[in-house]
């Protein structure tokens, strides 16, 4: 019903910065935040560290079935455990950045984790970690493929050369040319690959895009709240 907690849609390239612009936007307004990359990455790690072969798509996919994924919802601590195991750092290396397409682009892996996608939000919306204020949902495929309702659906967009800088930052700390150029590998051949099987370059009908590459995090974050405003839902 419309009583319902909000859903906030966010999709977007790496180096986008919709991961933390994402988790601003929950905390403004008091969201719960699903980062879906991070199950992504988790069922990569997963996959890694239970021997399974990444080129195997049918043990991938039994394998990302049986996740033993607890994900935090709090903005403030976006923990990831597998198996108990606090993962939140290791999930984040470029051994997992570099293997994670092999789930991306699998089907019946990416079927299993939109399931948990959907059960996420739609718990979140009557319940959960917001106490039914509802969350704001970030990934490749969130406005389109797993909560295509969402009363707020944004895509956030930045030139090439401004997601390499960023990236490049995050990654090595500068963004001179050598840096920039180690990074160009990983974001622009990630972004290819996994854009096989999700379109999140073009916005589909009714999802409004945000071009962050002449604007700051702050101005980024006030951005996606007026488009909440807009809405109606702030
Ligand atoms: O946003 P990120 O870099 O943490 O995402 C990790 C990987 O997961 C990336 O290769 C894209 C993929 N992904 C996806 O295919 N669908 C989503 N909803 C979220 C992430």
């Amino acid at each position: 019903s419309t009583d319902d907690g909000l859903v906030v849609a966010v999709d977007g390239p790496s180096g986008s910065g919709k991961s933390s612009v994402s988790r601003a936007v929950a905390r403004a307004l008091g969201l719960a935040y699903l980062d879906t990359g991070a199950m992504y990455r988790a069922a990569t790690l997963w996959c890694v560290r239970q021997g399974v072969a990444l080129d195997d798509a049918p043990a991938v996919t039994a394998a990302v079935r049986a996740l033993p994924l607890e994900q935090g919802l709090d903005p403030e601590a976006p923990t990831v455990l597998l198996d108990g195991d606090d993962v939140t750092a290791a999930i984040r290396t470029t051994e997992v950045s570099a293997a994670v397409s092999a789930v991306a682009t699998n089907l019946d892996a990416r079927a299993a984790l939109g399931d948990r996608q959907r059960a996420v939000i739609a718990a979140e919306r009557t319940g959960g970690w917001s106490g039914g204020r509802g969350v704001v949902a970030e990934g490749r495929d969130i406005t389109t493929a797993i909560a295509p309702d969402a009363p707020v659906r944004v895509l956030l967009t930045a030139s090439e050369g401004a997601r390499l800088r960023r990236r490049s930052l995050e990654v090595h700390g500068t963004a001179d040319a050598a840096a920039v150029a180690a990074t160009h590998d990983q974001v622009v051949r990630r972004d290819a690959q996994d854009s096989t099987v999700v379109e999140f370059r073009t916005a589909a009908d009714g999802v409004v895009t945000v071009d962050s590459s002449d604007l700051s995090f702050e101005e980024t974050v006030d951005a996606l709240l007026a488009v909440v405003r807009a809405a109606g839902r702030a």
